[in-house]
């Protein structure tokens, strides 16, 4: 079958050959957008008499034609057509004749690809704000339960001091802000218009670029041609900003794994949530939060790929570009249906709070406590560190706990530990304590979240 771009060629096709170079199989997915900037493009052509208004709406007509079939699902796409543009162009010709020809004018296939991502990149990232926003929500409700909820806060993953879990949930509503404040700023540009920019170099038709901007709903044109075509940081942001996101997401749900175990029984996911094991039927596995734990790498690797095509690509158009639409898609499709399943699994997820706050109370999270307690007496905190250090370590040997000491052995260390040492080694004395701006504080956290509430 002859090529649209044939003219010049005698040579016969090979169909091995066309579909290496062919990327229908996956930009069939801008479909949508890709009528949506021709539609933009001819009315400017029209508008400024580039070709004549019965010509446009011709095209306009046959375009509208073409939307409706690709949203019903009644387009066959084929490799000999090559990639969207194409296809869609082949189908245009069938559905009102040559006049579809004057489509093409001052408009090259690179300025329409351009056009096409920025619109479905434009579309998704909003999209994914809004889920963005679903989840801090939630996390902002389950924090709410929680304020009051002790844990055992970790460093090294070993205890370190006790926390309150809502202040724990915080955190995450503290990172995943920072990841949508870094989506909604790369909107900026995200939201330029390639269109018009031609092969590379501009057209010498009077084309007006404004015009398709505007029309497009962009904000504004690229101010070089070179730039609009060849560049596509706007896709390596997203995946940067992406890959940060997912490793947020991949963190929390290493720790939901964890306290999913036996070891720590701290949360319980709902059946909808989880699965079950082929051979060991008392398997209840957190399947879900595995899944975007390794979904992340996958999304790394969408931007390292796109990194590696674009590092050494001269001005301007290569069909190494070609390569820069399954990562931007498979990104897309990775991000919104985990942050929905990361959703309703932290929104349903169920919380041991007994267990938890016990886990607090067979350690020595507490020696912090008694360290600050000697040094607010006058003992140098360097002093009071090596005091409790050395009764731990004689706790440890005698199997028991900073609270479990009696009186007179504390007195004898020092008089200056009282009787009411015992309730500040209690958790949650040590919890409600922490004050400073940002601390575990219940009112701290109350504070976190009220301006959370805000926000949102
Ligand atoms: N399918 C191509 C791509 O995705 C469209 C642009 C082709 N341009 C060209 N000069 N061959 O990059």
């Amino acid at each position: 079958m002859a090529k649209l771009w044939g003219g010049r060629f005698d040579g016969k096709n090979e169909a091995w050959i066309d579909a290496f170079g062919a990327s229908i199989p996956f930009d069939q997915k801008l479909a949508k957008q890709d009528i949506i900037g021709s539609l933009a493009h001819v009315k400017m052509l029209g508008a400024t008499g580039i070709i004549t208004t019965e010509e446009a709406s011709e095209i306009t007509k046959g375009l509208n034609i073409l939307a409706e079939k690709v949203a019903n699902n009644e387009v066959t796409f084929t490799i000999e057509n090559e990639d969207i543009h194409l296809n869609l162009e082949k189908m245009l010709t069938d559905e009102i004749g040559l006049v579809a020809g004057n489509l093409h004018t001052a408009r090259s296939r690179n300025d329409q690809v351009a056009t096409d991502m920025h619109l479905y990149l434009k579309e998704h990232v909003q999209d994914i704000i809004e889920k963005m926003t679903d989840f801090r929500r939630v996390l902002v409700e389950k924090a709410e339960e929680h304020v009051e909820t002790i844990m055992p806060g970790y460093t090294h993953l070993q205890h370190a001091q006790p926390i309150s879990f809502g202040h724990h949930l915080m955190a995450y509503y503290g990172m995943l802000s920072r990841d949508q404040a870094r989506l909604e700023e790369s909107l900026k540009r995200i939201d330029l218009s390639p269109l018009g920019s031609a092969a590379l170099a501009g057209t010498t038709f009077p084309i007006d670029r404004f015009m398709t901007t505007e029309e497009l709903g962009f904000a504004a044109p690229y101010n070089n041609s070179l730039d609009g075509v060849s560049d596509r940081d706007f896709i390596l942001e997203f995946l940067s900003n992406s890959s940060i996101l997912m490793m947020h997401l991949s963190r929390f749900c290493e720790e939901i794994i964890l306290w999913c175990s036996n070891e720590f029984k701290f949360v319980e996911l709902t059946d909808t949530f989880s699965t079950g094991s082929s051979i060991m039927p008392q398997k209840k596995n957190p399947d879900m939060a595995e899944l975007i734990r390794g979904k992340s790498g996958r999304v790394f690797g969408d931007l390292i790929g796109l990194l590696t095509v674009m590092k050494g690509l001269p001005l301007a158009y290569n069909k190494d570009l070609q390569e820069d639409k399954e990562g931007m898609f498979d990104t897309v499709h990775t991000v919104a249906t985990s942050l929905e399943i990361m959703t309703g699994m932290i929104a349903t997820m169920s919380v041991n709070t007994i267990h938890m706050a016990e886990s607090t109370e067979k350690d020595f999270s507490n020696a912090t406590e008694l360290a600050d307690y000697l040094a607010t007496r006058g003992i140098p905190f360097r002093q009071a560190h090596e005091i409790v250090g050395k009764l731990v370590l004689d706790c440890t040997q005698k199997g028991i706990y900073l609270q479990d000491v009696p009186l007179e052995e504390y007195q004898a260390i020092t008089p200056l530990i009282e009787v009411d040492i015992y309730d500040t080694l209690a958790s949650k004395t040590a919890v409600i304590r922490r004050h400073s701006f940002g601390g575990t504080g219940f009112d701290q956290v109350k504070a976190q979240i009220d301006l959370a509430k805000k926000e949102l």
